[in-house]
């Protein structure tokens, strides 16, 4: 017989690694919570045309797409954004603005393997929509870096690197980009670190650029920091303007405690096809991984989807990389169940019992295993320290007898005896969680 196996890209999540996804979703629920965002979902699967609108080619390529039964043309969803702009426009004069949502999808997309990239991965998405001002920009990092910390990364360990279109599109058109030329400009730039200069000049070149306009693109990718970026464009007015923007927008994330995280950087430009504004994504202080997290404002997708004009701004956060690097660094919870009792018998009788002893014990809200078959005790306490149980509640033919369970404490090996209407509430108060 031939065996099966699951599809390439695709995890199983054994218990050990489906304790790391939760340990991440937890975290950025807390913080999602803490930051006062809501939590939204949508259909896993999507007309096509959701995606073939704006999310750009890569993404285009990389869908599992197929026509379903009624022969409509059907995408699984391989990024929230989209989603999310169907339903805000469709409630939009309803929904209190500034509109702060969350969601964490699963995600499909069909990509090259790579470390770091697989074809399915869970996502948090956090976005802001009906907001103009920096502030929400600000506010919208400020969660992401967060959500380092909390996880117990730091600035040594995690960068935001943070550019803007607007500026990028400023010194663009200024170096002699024309303006429908701009998009597939940017989707040259965002393969900078994966492909060689050589490729990408040619390409750039295939756009009919001229020589020197090729190489002012490169040289902008280049700059690095307020400073750089104002000595060198900051007498062209469109892109001071740009600067001042993006000098507010430091100043708000040092006011909220995370711009010793944050980098300018104009290679940043980001692979989706509908951003608009400042744009970020963190990355591991090595760049040794892909990237962490990826976000900014995308103003005009809500009018491309829904017809409804409001601004919007908001990130992806992806399981796989962020896991990995949480990993490396020792910073995932150690894997284990946590037992509060085993519940060890001997007889029929004590049979009868353990299951009511069980019974009692859960519905008091402990965690509780019993024994399936008539072992010797030495047997079944042996299990009981191998699931790690915190306690013993040994029923044989005495304890019946006499009305009352002897527990023992896994630990230590002490052992005592508690009356069987006693049992419960005991324990309870002894292992409960408060
Ligand atoms: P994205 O950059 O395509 O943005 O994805 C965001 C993050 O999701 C990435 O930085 C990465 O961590 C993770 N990710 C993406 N693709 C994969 C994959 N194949 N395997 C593992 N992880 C992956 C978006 O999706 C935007 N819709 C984010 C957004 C929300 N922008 C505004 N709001």
């Amino acid at each position: 017989m031939v065996e099966l196996k699951g599809l390439p890209g695709f995890r199983d999540f054994y218990p050990e690694e489906l304790a790391a996804r939760s340990f991440l979703l937890g975290v950025w629920k807390e913080v999602a919570r803490r930051y006062g965002f809501e939590e939204y979902d949508g259909p896993p699967l999507e007309p096509l045309e959701l995606y073939t609108r704006k999310s750009g080619d890569e993404i285009v390529q990389q869908l599992y797409e197929f026509e379903d039964k009624g022969g409509r043309r059907v995408a699984l969803r391989p990024e929230m954004t989209p989603t999310l702009a169907r339903m805000v426009g469709a409630r939009a004069p309803a929904l209190r603005k500034p509109v702060r949502w969350f969601s964490t999808p699963q995600l499909f997309r069909y990509e090259r393997k790579q470390r770091g990239r697989l074809r399915e991965h869970f996502q948090l998405n956090l976005d802001i929509l009906g907001e103009v001002d920096v502030l929400a920009d600000a506010e919208l990092l400020a969660a992401a870096l967060d959500i380092m910390r909390a996880t117990g990364l730091d600035a040594t360990q995690v960068r935001a690197r943070v550019s803007d279109r607007r500026v990028l599109a400023a010194i663009f058109r200024h170096v002699g980009v024309a303006e429908e030329t701009l998009e597939p400009v940017y989707g040259v730039v965002d393969k900078l670190e994966r492909e060689p200069r050589e490729r990408l000049e040619a390409q750039l070149k295939n756009l009919g650029l001229e020589p020197q306009t090729i190489a002012g693109i490169f040289e902008a990718t280049q700059l690095r920091g307020i400073e750089e970026l104002e000595a060198r464009f900051g007498g062209v007015p469109s892109v001071s303007e740009g600067i001042a923007e993006l000098s507010k927008y430091l100043e708000h994330l040092e006011d909220l405690g995370v711009r010793e995280f944050v980098d300018i950087d104009l290679s940043v430009v980001r692979g989706l096809a509908y951003y608009t504004g400042i744009v970020f994504e963190l990355w591991d202080a090595q760049r040794k991984l892909r990237a962490i997290c990826g976000g900014g404002r995308y103003d005009e997708l809500l009018q491309l989807i829904a017809g409804v004009d409001m601004p919007a701004l908001g990130f992806g956060m992806g399981d796989v990389v962020l896991s990995e690097l949480l990993r490396d660094h020792g910073l995932l919870p150690k894997p284990g169940r946590s037992l509060d009792c085993f519940v060890a018998w001997l007889g029929a009788d004590g049979q009868r019992h353990a299951l009511r002893a069980t019974q009692a014990l859960r519905s008091a809200g402990l965690s509780v295993i019993f024994e399936f078959r008539d072992r010797r005790l030495a047997n079944q306490l042996k299990s009981a320290d191998q699931l790690g149980a915190r306690r013993a509640v040994i029923l044989g033919p005495k304890e019946v007898e006499e009305k009352q369970a002897r527990v023992r404490d896994m630990s230590t090996g002490a052992e005592r005896v508690v009356r069987f209407d006693e049992l419960a509430a005991t324990l309870a108060a002894e292992l409960g969680d408060g």
